[in-house]
């Protein structure tokens, strides 16, 4: 298999993992620093490389974040509250992974190259490195959700983040021995797959 094929193999085997699928087993040290190199490879706006990343081992703040999001769900159900599936998803692995990151953007104190006209490029270039250590983590057997269902400001306070920080992604890691096939919601028809030719248009 050429590099081509190997990489988007990765990139179509990489899922969303979420809480009932983590094995019990530490994350290594050398794995997590696979991850986090792959964080810092990344692409960002004017060479800014606005990523900080806070490690998340204790349980207490754990159960913290983990609080925040069972307050968020709650709002979320009555969002959709016509959908019988929404209460039954389980979508977040903070307690039963051994390690959450949450990955901040830090923003300029001095202009960036490139962010002059469209602001958003510094949060989108932490979002690149979160890519990038979504696709590391599948090839070390590391199982990794997103979760977003969460109030930003206590997340903030609760892993004691430094001013100036803005919460772009908090991660849930622990090793899985097998991936699912297809994402989640696709499989419990949440949504259909998009295909290519609905995704492209030549101008
Ligand atoms: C920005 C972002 C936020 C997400 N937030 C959540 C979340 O809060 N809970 C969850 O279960 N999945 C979350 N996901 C995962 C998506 O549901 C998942 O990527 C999508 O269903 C496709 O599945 P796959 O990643 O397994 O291919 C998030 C994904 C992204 C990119």
């Amino acid at each position: 298999m050429n590099d081509t094929q190997k990489l988007l193999e990765i990139m179509q085997n990489r899922r969303d993992v979420r809480g009932h699928d983590f094995l019990d087993k530490d994350i290594s040290d050398d794995d997590l620093e696979f991850i986090l190199k792959a964080g810092i490879s990344a692409p960002s706006v004017g060479y800014s490389q606005p990523w900080k990343f806070i490690i998340i081992k204790d349980k207490k703040i754990k159960n913290e974040i983990f609080q925040n999001f069972e307050v968020e769900n709650e709002k979320a159900k009555k969002i959709f509250k016509s959908s019988k599936l929404y209460p039954h998803l389980k979508l977040e692995g903070i307690k039963e992974t051994p390690l959450n990151i949450a990955v901040l953007y830090e923003q300029p104190k001095e202009d960036i190259l490139g962010m002059t006209t469209m602001s958003k490029m510094g949060e989108y270039s932490v979002v690149c490195a979160v890519q990038n250590m979504w696709l590391m983590a599948r090839t070390l057997n590391i199982g990794l959700g997103w979760v977003s269902i969460l109030d930003e400001q206590k997340v903030l306070k609760s892993i004691k983040a430094p001013k100036n920080h803005t919460l772009i992604a908090y991660l849930c890691l622990g090793y899985v021995d097998k991936f699912k096939t297809e994402p989640e919601l696709k499989t419990l028809k949440w949504k259909k797959e998009k295909k290519l030719d609905e995704l492209c248009k030549v101008v």
